[in-house]
């Protein structure tokens, strides 16, 4: 298979790209090891900031983020029992979107097919080669084991955290790494929202987030150890731990049909790009769910990148793409402090003593009593500006 853009992994950031490059009458093919009905049905990330609506939508690859999903226009810290509302859109005049990120992926799957894009499941990347020349190769397997060659004018890994692109870019796995001692146990459960907004709530038994998916399903997480077995609490249980860590509100409960623990780690490669190579989104960087920038970091990448291949391989002109891992590189780690401050700020350290305690209800007074504090969280959360391919 030849094509001008090889694209491994149909998640936001591979389909969002094959899209915008259609868009400037830029060929691809995009492959993925997973089917069509597993990339569709898995539950990830819940939140789309401003820009990762308007690029949706003013490119046509989704009208129902605004019809089906809700803008939300601030968010509740919650601490010491009392809530803090933060206004997004009061103080900077923004707001955020709850819409699941599979419901992303059903709209740009329809989109890429309707478009007749060469978009192909249970085909498996095994390595990139020939980084270093114009035709770089994903050699991968077919569902029956048959070998595919896809031979392109760039390689483009969008394949997730086991990213098997990001070798042939760092040479190694190779990156700035950051764990941390806990993790998030998440449920789906059949009720109608406990508040009108997302609580974050910072409480003595360690950190819960209220989140929504819909009027009828709630997603709930709380603060667990990394290794927390999702089998080993009843329903009960779980009701108790969620109702403890948010004092002051009483949470409708409802049947919990789903549960999962997300680990919590930091993560930026040391290289984005190598000769005609580029890792974008997840299997560049990952960044602890708490503020919700994964995805929306994902779509930056690829929107600047948008740009990039449009010069090289519309004009020839290789300035941007030279440019584009130091370029992508400034918000990926604005994102990075803002997924670790928020992660710090309301997470319970294991070991922590009444200092350490009382000192982050003092950060989080700085920041809701403040109006550049608020400023500050509402200006990252909503999302930075993002400039570039429409
Ligand atoms: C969700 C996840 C987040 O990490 C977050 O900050 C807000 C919401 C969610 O899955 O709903």
């Amino acid at each position: 298979v030849r094509t001008r853009v090889a694209i491994i992994g149909a998640g936001p950031a591979g389909l969002l790209l094959s899209h915008l490059l259609d868009r400037q009458g830029i060929e691809s093919v995009v492959i993925d090891a997973r089917g069509r009905e597993e990339i569709e049905t898995t539950i990830r990330a819940g939140i789309l900031e401003q820009g990762t609506v308007e690029i949706l939508t003013e490119t046509g690859a989704s009208d129902r983020v605004r019809t089906a999903g809700q803008r939300h226009e601030g968010i509740e810290l919650r601490f010491e029992g009392e809530g803090h509302r933060v206004d997004f859109a009061g103080t900077v005049g923004r707001a955020v979107w709850l819409y699941p990120q599979h419901e992303v992926l059903k709209d740009l799957v329809a989109a890429r097919l309707a478009a007749g894009q060469d978009l192909r499941f249970h085909v498996t990347a095994e390595r990139v080669e020939d980084a270093g020349t114009d035709r770089p190769r994903i050699i991968a397997k077919d569902a029956d084991g048959h070998r595919v060659e896809i031979e392109a004018e760039v390689v483009v890994g969008a394949d997730g955290s086991r990213s098997v692109a990001r070798e042939a870019v760092t040479g190694s796995y190779g990156g700035y790494f950051r764990e941390y001692p806990f993790a998030w146990f998440g449920i789906l459960c059949e009720a109608p929202p406990s508040a009108g907004e997302l609580i974050y709530s910072n409480s003595p038994d360690g950190f819960a987030l209220i989140s929504q998916r819909s009027p009828e399903v709630q997603r709930m997480y709380f603060q667990c150890d990394p290794d927390a077995d999702t089998g080993a609490y009843s329903e009960a249980q779980l009701w108790d731990i969620l109702q403890s860590r948010v004092p002051g509100t009483t949470l409708k409960e409802g049947r919990i049909f789903q549960r999962d623990v997300l680990r919590f780690r930091s993560f930026v490669a040391h290289e984005m790009r190598r000769g005609r190579v580029v890792i974008v989104g997840d299997a560049a960087h990952t960044v602890p769910p708490t503020g919700a920038k994964g995805m929306n970091l994902a779509v930056a990448d690829v929107v600047l990148l948008t740009d990039a291949l449009r010069a090289l391989l519309h004009d020839g002109d290789e300035t941007l793409f030279d440019a584009f891992p130091d370029t992508a590189r400034e918000r990926i780690w604005k994102a990075q402090h803002f997924s670790w401050w928020m992660t710090n700020m309301l997470h319970l350290q294991p070991g922590a003593g009444d200092f350490d305690r009382l000192r982050q209800i003092g950060e989080l007074r700085t920041v809701v009593e403040s109006g550049a504090g608020r400023a500050y969280l509402a200006e990252a959360y909503t999302g930075w500006p993002l400039d570039g391919a429409r």
